[in-house]
């Protein structure tokens, strides 16, 4: 990829998130970073790079505007034969997705986005996976709050598993706190997942399995946590976590291309921390009945007049006083009536939100990882080299140390 202009090109720049995305470029990476603000509409996209200029300096006018339109596969093609890395943040993907990475695979170019449609990340790894692992690139999906600390926490336990020499049984991802908001973009990408898959029955029900992201021949008897338990580990109610219908998707991914155990019966759920058993009953039966609404495709119409528009999302206060707060339990295998070894971690950002400030970040620190750490990376025994991955696959701990270096917690409880 020598002679590339760019090392990261922001595709989506004009929207919430890829506005998030252009102003930790333009806060923290004054040097050292080639980077591009790209998307559809030349007056929303110098809009946008005036406010950082504004913002953070005059000499972020000289930032280069790339347009493109989906609907013209030659002009994507060209903005990702600039780059090292096209970041794409133009969702809802099922919608405005596949042209982008069409054109990063054709050009040459790795890939990341934050879409949380596993749905559609199933068609890319059907349509792409191949002629990525051969040409070398990382195409990597879901590098937002879905799934990169819920991935990457999980990494982080199998991991020290391993230096104790064991492999997982059982690892729990439990949301123990979070403060945050939501914004159009992801609503709208929600109502366009549960449309799609009301018009498709075969897509639905495949999409219902966790380890629809896996090759059959690589499955388990693996299920998602939609019950209300008692934790004796964090002495709290567990309730089902909403996003494990994507998270646990891509866990069992990176399980499989990891090689997390010598068998596929390594289990993975999602939960969120309640304090009573009340408390837990109402996430769960909240959580079916937004579930519930979400399908109900004549509802969206009503849902949008009250929901934020596209474009929108929460306040700055919402996201710099926002936090949120993994824990991840994983228990080992052992043989012979043996007693597991628990081995805890904690993943978070005690000042900001996970949804849109962390997301943003994550983002932009799998970007940067692929474009600045190349050589790291194909060093890498256990690092895919190419292919439709994940952030633990295709980036694994040399992300981890990116993103604490960002601020986020990664550790080892002891
Ligand atoms: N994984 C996570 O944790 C996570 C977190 C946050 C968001 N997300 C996802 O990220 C996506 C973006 O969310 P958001 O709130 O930032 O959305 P948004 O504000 O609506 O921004 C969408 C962006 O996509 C662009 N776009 C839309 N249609 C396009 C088209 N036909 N051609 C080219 N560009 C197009 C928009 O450009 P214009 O300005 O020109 O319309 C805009 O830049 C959503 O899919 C959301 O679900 C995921």
């Amino acid at each position: 990829m020598a002679g590339r202009a760019f090392d990261v090109v922001v595709w989506g720049a004009t929207g919430f998130t890829g506005r998030l995305v252009a102003e930790h470029l333009a806060r923290d990476y004054k040097t050292g970073v080639k980077w591009a603000l790209a998307g559809r509409n030349q007056e929303r996209l110098e809009k946008v790079r005036l406010d950082l200029s504004e913002q953070y300096g005059s000499e972020l006018q000289e930032v280069p505007i790339l347009l493109g339109d989906i609907k013209d596969q030659s002009s994507l093609d060209s903005i990702a034969a600039q780059t090292h890395v096209v970041l794409s943040t133009a969702g809802p993907f099922a919608l405005h997705g596949t042209p982008v990475v069409d054109a990063a695979v054709r050009s040459g170019a790795h890939y990341v986005d934050i879409t949380g449609e596993t749905p559609w990340v199933k068609t890319i790894i059907d349509g792409y996976h191949e002629e990525a692992a051969r040409k070398g690139l990382r195409i990597v999906p879901c590098c937002g709050f879905d799934s990169t600390p819920f991935d990457l926490g999980a990494l982080l336990v199998v991991e020290h598993m391993k230096r104790l020499g064991k492999e997982p049984a059982k690892i729990m991802n439990v949301v123990m706190g979070s403060k945050g908001g939501v914004s159009g973009g992801t609503i709208a990408s929600g109502m366009n997942a549960f449309a799609e898959m009301k018009s498709n029955p075969a897509l639905a029900s495949e999409s219902s399995n966790v380890y629809s992201l896996v090759p059959p021949a690589a499955r388990g008897g693996d299920g998602e946590f939609w019950g209300v338990q008692w934790s004796k580990e964090l002495g709290q109610y567990l309730a089902p976590f909403v996003m494990q219908a994507c998270n646990n998707r891509v866990v069992h991914r990176s399980a499989y291309l990891l090689n997390y155990t010598s068998s596929h019966e390594f289990r993975y759920q999602e939960a969120i921390a309640a304090k009573s058993w009340l408390a837990a009953k109402s996430v769960q039966l909240g959580t079916l009945a937004v579930v519930a609404a979400m399908s109900q495709t004549w509802l969206h119409p009503l849902l949008k007049k009250v929901l934020p528009a596209q474009g929108e999302g929460p306040t700055r206060d919402m996201m710099v006083g926002g936090n949120f707060k993994n824990r991840v339990l994983g228990w080992t295998k052992e043989e012979g009536g043996t007693a597991p070894t628990l081995v805890q971690a904690e993943v978070g950002d005690p000042h900001r939100d996970g949804g849109y400030w962390g997301t943003s970040r994550m983002l932009l620190e799998a970007a940067l990882c692929l474009a600045q750490q190349q050589k790291e990376l194909d060093a890498s025994k256990e690092l895919q080299k190419g292919g439709v991955l994940t952030p633990a696959s295709a980036m694994g701990m040399l992300l981890v140390e990116r993103l604490r270096k960002a601020g986020q917690t990664y550790k080892i409880l002891e």
